[in-house]
């Protein structure tokens, strides 16, 4: 994949690309690839813990980093992108999540309201800020194309995905609102896609990780769609391809959303496969 030029010209902005495994890491490199001219920008602390700087240097593109809890950060971010891309931005990649709670294995039941702060202030309401930041700064271009990424548990339990649930149900939110409010002042869309479980640091970071993602594997006619194949399809939204396009959450995920049950599971619950 790669090399059709179909992001010849535009200009954008890439969150999250914390390491190799990083969702946002294969987004940056398709992006190039795709002809367009990219910020990568990463949480401070991604400088101590991350590769952000490598793939900046590999790439050759700007590192700017930002915490995206913090209002003066996005600003300096969104300014400093416009100025080094030399122009207006085309799209932009939301590609950030941290839950506290998951992290020290709280119980959903027992969550602590300081850390269940910052996660929806983490992964969440950074989605409004960027945006708000984005609007007010008339940083976009028409027809320009905003993303964050989300996981099914918005729709439908998951135990162990616990706060970052909520989290997710809101940020969705956020891109059915502020996408009405860009879409009727700049003709900017907004959108979110729910991937399937994805071998990254924050994935892992979700109790019995192998599971979750074997039993999704198993449910999906097509099996788990990889973070090439989500790179490949955010690289398709920041396209003119898909301009009409706003305000939706779109399921990336194998099919793995509309599945009742699989065949192979129906197998393992046969009286015969219980041993009834
Ligand atoms: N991995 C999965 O199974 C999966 C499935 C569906 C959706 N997602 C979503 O995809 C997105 C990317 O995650 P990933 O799986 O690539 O993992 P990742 O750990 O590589 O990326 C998460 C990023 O968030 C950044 N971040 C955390 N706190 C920040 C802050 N305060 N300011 C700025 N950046 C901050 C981290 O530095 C990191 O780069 C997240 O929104 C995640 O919830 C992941």
């Amino acid at each position: 994949m790669g090399n059709n030029q179909i992001l010849k010209g535009k200009r954008g902005i890439v969150f999250g690309a914390l390491n190799e495994a990083s969702i946002a890491w294969k987004v940056a490199e398709l992006c190039i690839a795709e002809g367009a001219q990219i910020v990568l920008t990463n949480a401070p602390v991604a400088a101590k813990i991350g590769q952000t700087e490598e793939l900046a240097t590999k790439l050759n593109v700007p590192l700017i980093y930002a915490d995206v809890t913090k209002m003066e950060d996005l600003q300096t971010l969104v300014d400093g992108s416009v100025e080094k891309l030399g122009g207006k931005l085309d799209f932009v990649l939301h590609s950030v999540g941290m839950s506290l709670n998951v992290r020290k294995k709280n119980p959903y039941t027992d969550s602590n309201y300081d850390y269940m702060h910052t996660t929806l202030d983490i992964s969440a309401m950074s989605f409004h800020r960027l945006m708000q930041t984005l609007i007010k700064s008339d940083a976009v271009n028409e027809w320009g194309s905003i993303l964050a990424l989300t996981y099914i548990a918005a729709q439908r339990v998951f135990p162990d995905y616990g706060e970052m649930a909520d989290a997710k149900s809101l940020l969705e939110s956020y891109a059915r609102s502020f996408g009405y409010h860009y879409g009727k002042a700049k003709k900017v869309r907004v959108n979110t896609i729910s991937q399937s479980p994805t071998k990254t640091t924050a994935g892992s970071g979700v109790g019995g990780f192998d599971a979750f993602y074997n039993y999704a594997n198993t449910m999906s006619p097509l099996g788990n769609a990889s973070g090439e194949a989500c790179a490949e399809y955010c690289i398709s939204l920041f396209s003119d391809y898909t301009r009409m396009v706003t305000m939706q959450n779109l399921f990336h995920d194998g099919g793995f959303s509309f599945t009742g049950v699989s065949q192979e599971l129906i197998e393992t619950f046969t009286d015969n496969a219980l041993g009834k």
